[in-house]
């Protein structure tokens, strides 16, 4: 008895030291994983007060925090934003994970569901991501060269259209001028016929309640009851009629037009089935959110520069006598390709003025990094991850001057976006999420500034425009006086 108390007591005693034991092993372990992910973690921005600190920086202006935050911490850190952690990675050596990973790693949905009321339902970020792969497919297929051509003759004949109303002299607002050109061309080519010719005036201004109806406030609270919500949502109510009616017509009478609508409306989806009247709808909405802004703050800042830079100009005048020479007076599609300085001076402005200033998305698995001096950092999952256009754009070590205006950067022998290698320059984004709307952008703003160059003398008239930070699509703060006088580019 006394025996089997002893071995039981033994025993028990074994078992609490086995249980002590391990309990301490799986501390120690515990301690030395933690420590060393610990170490791992991308360091973190330092702020005050303890909760608030981080989006106060932010607050200030997210490029003004990373310049200060990529001088003490490097290319890769973690500010704290309330209950979220965001994770910058600025420059290529650290940003190809995220521009290539697949949703299933780095998503866009969570974080761009602000969109949501106001592109409508059943499209982009409302639908699962094999429907939004799909989705998009329509619109690489709208935006292929064989309707790029079509789309070019239509914005070549709006330019000409828009600065023959010009007087032969006088002043006037480029950027205010530029954005309504662009809207013009866009509901030529994206809305279609019918809005351009008939409706331009009611759809402009359901489109200026939709656009409205985004503020910094909507990112966090997209259906928050207040005013600019409300008219949002009767626009968006508004459209979905007028682009039903249109659809209608168009099934019914079979008439076709070279347009994004008549592409949206002849996509089927894998099984067959075809897009709803609200499908193109919100898709038409999307495209025209995508590539609206960001195609008219391009125009201004290229020729702002064009403007102030007398040597940009004179190359890109020449490069216009040379194909007057060649091609006479037409502007096509192909002839719009052969402008390469002019391209490079539009890329140089997009360079230093990306419109969307960061991309974000949310990370679902951890995943590893690299810096350029050799440091590697673990990203948790359930971080959101960034990177700056903005703020990368001028990376000292991937851009010579980056500062300064120098179109000749992307020249052959230069190339300064590839050498550092893929992702050095983003305005576009890049790789899985790569703009769509590229070339349509180039071609709109070529047919732009071929047609201006070649039909007028220009100066800026008030001071070079400062950048609006504070607008969701950052652009140019104020007016862009331009002073003008009716010339022919003569080729001699
Ligand atoms: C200068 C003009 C433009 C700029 C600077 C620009 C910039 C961008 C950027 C940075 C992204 C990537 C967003 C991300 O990774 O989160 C993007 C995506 C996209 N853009 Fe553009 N864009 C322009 C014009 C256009 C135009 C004209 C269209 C259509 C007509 C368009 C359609 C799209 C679409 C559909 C996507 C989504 C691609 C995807 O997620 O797979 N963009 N754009």
């Amino acid at each position: 008895m006394t025996e089997s108390m002893d071995s039981k007591d033994h025993n028990w005693g074994n078992l609490g030291l086995i249980v002590l034991t391990t309990l301490l092993i799986a501390k120690i372990a515990s301690a030395l994983l933690f420590r060393r992910s610990d170490k791992r973690l991308p360091p973190t921005v330092k702020s005050w007060p303890p909760l608030l600190g981080g989006l106060l920086k932010f607050l200030k202006g997210p490029v003004v925090m990373l310049r200060e935050e990529y001088g003490k911490l490097g290319s890769v850190f973690t500010v704290n934003l309330l209950h979220k952690k965001i994770t910058f990675l600025i420059g290529p050596e650290v940003s190809a994970h995220f521009f290539k990973a697949s949703e299933s790693d780095l998503s866009q949905q969570e974080i761009y569901r602000f969109n949501v009321p106001t592109f409508g339902p059943g499209v982009v970020f409302d639908v699962d991501y094999s429907v939004r792969q799909e989705q998009f497919r329509f619109f690489t297929e709208s935006l292929r060269v064989n309707k790029l051509k079509g789309y070019v003759d239509q914005m070549v004949a709006e330019a000409e259209d828009y600065f023959s109303k010009w007087a032969d002299s006088g002043v006037v607002d480029l950027k205010y001028e530029l954005e309504h050109l662009i809207i013009l061309t866009a509901s030529r080519c994206l809305l279609g016929r019918e809005v351009r010719d008939k409706l331009f005036v009611d759809v402009s201004a359901l489109f200026h309640d939709l656009d409205n109806g985004m503020l910094p406030v909507s990112v966090l609270f997209p259906y928050l009851p207040i005013p600019a919500h409300r008219r949002r949502d009767q626009a968006r109510r508004k459209l979905a009629e007028v682009f039903t009616n249109i659809i209608c017509s168009r099934k019914e009478t079979g008439k076709s037009e070279n347009d994004m609508l008549q592409c949206f409306i002849e996509s089927k989806y894998k099984d067959g089935r075809q897009t709803t009247e609200g499908e193109v709808t919100g898709l038409l909405i999307a495209a025209l959110f995508a590539g609206q802004h960001t195609s008219s703050i391009t125009s201004v800042w290229t020729g702002s520069y064009l403007m102030k830079y007398k040597q940009f100009q004179s190359a890109v005048l020449d490069e216009q006598k040379n194909l007057l020479k060649k091609h006479g007076d037409k502007v096509d599609h192909d002839i719009l390709s052969e402008m390469d300085v002019l391209y490079r001076c539009i890329k140089e402005a997009l360079r230093l003025h990306p419109p969307l200033i960061m991309l974000m998305r949310t990370s679902h698995s951890d995943f590893s990094v690299k810096t350029r001096e050799g440091k590697e950092y673990d990203i948790p999952k359930g971080h959101i991850v960034a990177t700056s256009p903005a703020f990368a754009n001028r990376l000292p070590h991937v851009f010579k001057d980056p500062d300064q205006y120098d179109p000749d950067r992307f020249a052959p022998g230069r190339e300064e976006d590839k050498v550092a290698g893929a992702f050095s320059y983003i305005s576009f984004g890049g790789g899985r999420h790569g703009c769509l709307g590229e070339p349509f952008a180039y071609l709109q703003i070529k047919a732009i500034w071929s047609h201006l160059l070649r039909n007028f003398e220009l100066e800026l008239d008030s001071p070079f425009p400062d950048i609006d930070w504070n607008a969701m699509v950052v652009g140019v703060k104020g007016n862009v006086m331009v002073r003008y006088k009716r010339r022919k580019l003569s080729v001699d």
